[in-house]
């Protein structure tokens, strides 16, 4: 494509681009997929890879941000940007009305917007014949930070504006509005971070506002920042009349607008508003703090005119604050079901927004070190939207000399099973199997069909058994007796019978699948066969070092550590035992050629036909081959012996005519106890 080609096609794709985000960002109602999306701009890529003079301010290949600046440029506002005078009560909202209805020239009935009071970062963004040219932060209103690069790289503000049946775009416009994160990708951004072992931000604008200033507007591109307008600065040939006149054209214009946004010309309604919204607040997707009202008539805002760098036609009318200050009494520390340990602060109760808060997660150990919480502490309390409550930071002018330094035991605070920290992890974890905290967890894995296989456990059964006590640890499912299973909710005699017979089945699993039941971390259904590989019995595992186990191919030290820690457990030693002296005695089918050659059945060839009824086909197959027997599914003159249940079919007839020997179960049970 020859250059003049090249910058007709450039100019449409940007065109094709800004319009695909438009309906995809703005309008939520995409037209094209995600991969023709993608077609497009990488082709518009690559054509100004080849031609570099085509690459325009407005190009959406700017967004994904550019190399780091040293520091910021300072930005001039064209016109200022104000701040908005307070209040705090709905009296103060009919004040703010009254003050207005008295002031000379004004109009008959006096018309208000009402919109929410974002609570993100207040930016100045300037456009000239529709086409992004500064972004710039408010600084004092008068100068700010030109932070141009990273602006672009917010996918909802428009590098160009469309005037599509819109009105009519100024030539020099300023747009004024608030960076956000929604609450939703808020918690999603801090989960990653803690995940990574960097610093949290304390709410949503923090976030926003870091990300906002960073020098390097790659690392903004990759942060989720989302923008509202909500007015419009200098724009001297506007026809607009009305604040919801610039609302409408910023809308045509491509920007996002707070859907909540409302007009009355009834104050009593304006302050329903604020109820309203004060109720909801916590169920919207972005942080407010407050709304705000504004009138709607321009003319009018322009004769009432400001005081002191606040418009006297507008108004911030906040909520209660969402910070309070308490005083640390305790840490205490939960363990989760997946044994992760939790240090959880114990506050001084204070009400919050309507709620009282006594606790707060402090994540974990490099949480409570970085903002250096000790017991004693006053702290700062925060519940943001429905954010969950957490300390901030600590008061350091209140700390008291008797001030505690907390660290998490080295002994699991439910069970007294070691804690461990696991290198690259954040979370201390407890290491007993048989830990309260963890033990449904634990019994739901054990049973499972990678692990144990148990037919008939699922969650709700051992929730139940764990519940009424009847197990404690996974060993305790092997005595559970009818009795007991009769005198749960909902299991009545076939059910009780089943799950006694799945159990009892579950007693010769192959070793890999005993190994991964016992849910050691680090330690997956692959790594368990690798273990069965090459250790042939349970002991031999126990008793491997780190150095030796390493030696395996694909597993690591940390694996290697958490295997031999997990056997050094003693309260983990204690279960294993039960379940040797329940008559768990697992098979290693790689190492069977040995046990097949001494089994008491080898050579012999079995076939089991029909429904038996305390085992399934299954389980009497695996105990034919424990004893180094053969199964196969046809009768020959080969068979030693036929296995029938009831309803045996053709296999039974077919046994009889060729004259070879038939078991019922009683007789083929008491052959594999005399085996
Ligand atoms: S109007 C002169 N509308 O509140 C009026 N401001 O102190 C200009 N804010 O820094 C502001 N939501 O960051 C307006 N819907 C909204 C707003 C809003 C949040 C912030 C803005 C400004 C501060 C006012």
């Amino acid at each position: 494509m020859g250059p003049a080609a090249a910058a007709g096609r450039s100019e449409e794709l940007r065109n094709l681009i800004a319009y695909h985000n438009r309906r995809y960002y703005q309008l939520d109602d995409p037209e094209i997929s995600d991969a023709a999306y993608d077609l497009l701009f990488t082709e518009l890529r690559q054509l100004e890879e080849r031609y570099p003079e085509l690459v325009t301010p407005d190009s959406p290949t700017q967004r994904v941000g550019a190399p780091p600046l040293e520091k910021f440029q300072p930005f001039p506002h064209p016109s200022p940007m104000l701040s908005l005078a307070n209040a705090f009560t709905e009296e103060e909202i009919r004040d703010f009305d009254e003050r207005i209805q008295r002031f000379p020239g004004r109009a008959e009935t006096i018309a208000y917007v009402i919109e929410p009071k974002l609570d993100g970062v207040a930016v100045n963004l300037l456009y000239e014949h529709g086409v992004l040219v500064t972004g710039a932060t408010r600084g004092d209103g008068t100068t700010g930070e030109d932070v141009t690069l990273n602006i672009r790289t917010v996918a909802t503000i428009p590098l160009s504006l469309g005037g599509n049946g819109g009105m009519p775009i100024p030539e020099r416009l300023e747009i004024r509005g608030e960076i956000v994160i929604a609450t939703a990708a808020f918690r999603v951004l801090n989960e990653r971070r803690l995940e990574a072992g960097e610093q949290l931000f304390a709410n949503p604008r923090n976030a926003a506002a870091g990300s906002l200033r960073q020098l390097d507007s790659r690392i903004t591109a990759r942060r989720p920042l989302d923008f509202f307008a909500y007015a419009i600065g200098m724009a001297a040939e506007t026809v607009m009349k009305t604040h919801w006149e610039v609302l409408a054209a910023l809308k045509s214009w491509g920007f996002k607008i707070h859907p909540f946004a409302r007009r009355s010309d009834e104050i009593e309604e304006c302050v329903q508003g604020y109820r309203e919204l004060y109720a909801t607040r916590e169920e919207l997707s972005y942080e407010i703090d407050g709304m705000v009202i504004k009138v709607n008539d321009l003319a009018l805002q322009d004769e009432l005119g400001a005081v002191s760098r606040s418009p006297r036609w507008a108004l911030a009318c906040k909520f209660p604050a969402y910070q309070e200050t308490t005083v640390i009494e305790g840490i205490d520390v939960q363990v989760g079901r997946t044994g992760a340990l939790t240090p959880v602060a114990i506050m001084t109760p204070v009400p919050i927004g309507g709620v009282t808060v006594s606790r707060a997660s402090l994540h974990n150990q490099d949480e409570i070190d970085r903002k250096d919480i000790r017991i004693g502490d006053t702290v700062i309390v925060q519940r943001a939207g429905d954010v969950i409550p957490e300390v901030v930071k600590v008061v350091m002018s209140k700390r008291q000399p008797t001030a505690l330094p907390f660290t998490i035991p080295a002994a699991c605070p439910v069970c007294g099973s070691a804690v461990i920290r696991i290198e690259g992890e954040a979370a201390h974890r407890c290491i007993g199997i048989a830990c309260p905290a963890q033990i449904k967890e634990h019994i739901v894995h054990f049973a499972s069909r990678g692990g144990m296989d148990i037919e008939g456990l699922g969650d709700k059964m051992v929730y139940q058994l764990v519940d009424a006590v009847l197990i404690k640890d996974p060993a305790d499912l092997y005595f559970l007796t009818a009795e007991q299973l009769l005198a749960l909710e909902r299991t009545g005699e076939k059910s009780a019978g089943n799950l006694l017979r799945a159990i009892d089945g579950a007693k010769n699993p192959p070793l890999e699948k005993l190994i991964f039941a016992l849910g050691i971390r680090h330690v997956g259904e692959s790594m368990a066969k690798l273990l069965a590989r090459k250790y042939a019995v349970l002991e031999d595992i126990m008793a491997a070092t780190v150095d030796e186990l390493t030696t395996i191919r694909d597993v690591g030290p940390e694996a290697a550590k958490s295997i031999v820690r997990f056997f050094q457990e003693p309260s983990n030693l204690q279960v294993l035992t039960k379940l040797k002296t329940a008559g768990v005695a697992p098979i290693n089918r790689q190492f069977s050629a040995a046990a097949e050659s001494s089994g008491a059945l080898t050579g012999k060839t079995f076939v089991v036909t029909g429904t038996l009824g305390r085992m399934t086909r299954q389980e009497a197959k695996a105990r034919i081959e424990s004893l180094g027997g053969k199964t196969t599914d046809s009768v020959t003159r080969k068979t030693y012996y036929v296995i029938a249940g009831t309803s045996p079919g053709s296999k039974l007839d077919k046994a009889k005519t060729l004259g070879i020997s038939i078991l019922d179960e009683e007789a083929f049970i008491k052959l594999m106890e005399s085996s």
